[in-house]
């Protein structure tokens, strides 16, 4: 069978990491083709990364418009992922868009009507659904192991201040806000866990605790002020928090070198894009810490707990069923069911593989392959993308205005859109 020929767009942290995927570990089955990025220094400046050469495209449109790419990854900062997806079906390319599908419910919609005009696959890039902890997690709901889940809680630790305060992320007019941005990946885990039963509404509460000017994790030095970037900032040496791109020492590894010239001076005068502002002085609409409810239209309720200030990095599960309690641990790599009226404890313990994201990147960019050439169905849809997507822009909105939100407020739920 003939490779997929691929154009990834948008050649920055995500994208060269799924290029070299598509260079190296896939090569027999993909033939990356083309990159498209307004920066061609940027661009350029990947290919160490990647271990391949491509074309370069500053124009997604003129790289679109070539019959010689079959798909492409959409791995743009967030709110131009539907403008991106639209104009790729238009043009008849499959289309592996990563999270989240859009930074609205109505903008998710629009995608799905193009993808379904153009007949041609919108893979929704969930990787966590391709954990492996989660995969087994699911598959035992699958087999009716607990019982009815009628509760459940996800709780995700992850030190990101410098990820989305340093950036784009940290504003919701590129990211949607970091229930979307970020979210968005763990309600549609919750969704996929719970199966048929559909979110109804949205409860939230979140704000910046500690990324501002009261938690400079250094004491400041008379008259010295720190920031704006790391890059410029006086307290580089003692800050736990520098930005590690503005830190590359020439000796680093190759792939290291490269990351750090992508984002460097050079690349930077062309779109003075830089990772590292300073997380504390930022200024931010986003928020490091917050609790989000859903009621389902079964009765069921969860709820999502983000924490981007800590000392770990985890996702964690509670599950409660008929048929009893369930944990999960993605960083333990196990799963723990404690049936009712027993003592019993049933313990599942998984072997994580290699690669990004615990092994999900490299098991998602293979089957969205197998997809395209053996029409084999993605383990997630669009129509995933759209119901996660409003539950984030619902938990933005009840942040907002501080009140319960429909779900039907941010998504038309009848929509034959969301029909499989
Ligand atoms: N699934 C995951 O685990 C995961 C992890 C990180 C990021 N992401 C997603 O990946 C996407 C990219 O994030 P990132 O961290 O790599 O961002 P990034 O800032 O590192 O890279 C974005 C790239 O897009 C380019 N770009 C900007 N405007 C463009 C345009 N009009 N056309 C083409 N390219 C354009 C930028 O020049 C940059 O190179 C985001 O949607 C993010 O949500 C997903």
């Amino acid at each position: 069978m003939a490779k997929v020929r691929m154009g990834i767009i948008g050649i920055g942290g995500r994208g060269v990491g799924f290029a070299r995927m598509f260079s190296n570990e896939l090569k027999s089955r993909v033939q990356l083709m083309a990159l498209a990025d307004p920066n061609r220094e940027r661009a350029e400046a990947s290919f160490d990364y990647i271990g391949a050469q491509a074309d370069i495209h500053t124009d997604v449109n003129e790289m679109l418009a070539r019959k010689d790419i079959d798909a492409v990854m959409v791995t743009t900062p967030d709110y131009l992922h539907e403008e991106v997806c639209l104009t790729a079906f238009k043009a008849r390319k499959h289309v592996l868009v990563d999270k989240p599908l859009a930074i609205t419910g109505r903008g998710c919609l629009r995608v799905i009507e193009a993808a379904r005009k153009a007949d041609r696959l919108l893979y929704m890039g969930f990787n966590m659904r391709h954990d492996v902890v989660l995969q087994r997690l699911k598959k035992l709901i699958l087999a009716g192991t607990f019982g009815e889940i009628f509760s459940m809680q996800a709780i995700e630790h992850y030190n990101g201040g410098r990820t989305y305060m340093s950036r784009w992320n940290r504003l919701k007019k590129f990211s949607g806000g970091l229930w979307i941005h970020k979210g968005s990946h763990d309600f549609d885990v919750l969704n996929w866990l719970i199966g048929a039963p559909r979110p109804v509404r949205v409860s939230c509460f979140a704000n910046v605790f500690t990324l501002n000017d009261r938690h400079f994790p250094f004491p400041l030095r008379r008259n010295v002020k720190p920031g704006p970037t790391c890059s410029a900032c006086a307290y580089q040496k003692e800050c736990p928090d520098a930005c590690p791109v503005a830190a590359a020492a020439d000796n680093a590894d190759v792939r290291t070198r490269s990351y750090a010239r992508m984002f460097g001076d050079e690349a930077a005068r062309n779109d003075g894009y830089r990772k590292d502002l300073c997380m504390y002085l930022s200024d931010k609409d986003t928020h490091d810490q917050g609790i989000a409810i859903v009621e389902y239209d079964n009765g069921a309720t969860a709820s999502h707990s983000e924490y981007f200030v800590t000392p770990v990095s985890n996702r964690h599960y509670l599950l409660e069923a008929t048929g009893g309690h369930v944990e999960a641990d993605l960083h333990g790599n196990w799963i723990e069911f404690r049936p009712r009226w027993s003592q019993d404890k049933v313990t599942h313990n998984v072997h994580r593989p290699t690669g990004g994201h615990g092994g999900a990147d490299p098991r998602m960019a293979a089957e969205f392959v197998e997809c395209i050439r053996s029409g084999h169905r993605p383990t997630a849809s669009g129509i995933d993308g759209a119901w996660s997507v409003a539950i984030g822009e619902a938990c933005e909105l009840s942040r907002a205005e501080r009140r319960t939100v429909e779900i039907k407020e941010v998504l038309d739920v009848k929509s034959p859109l969301l029909k499989k």
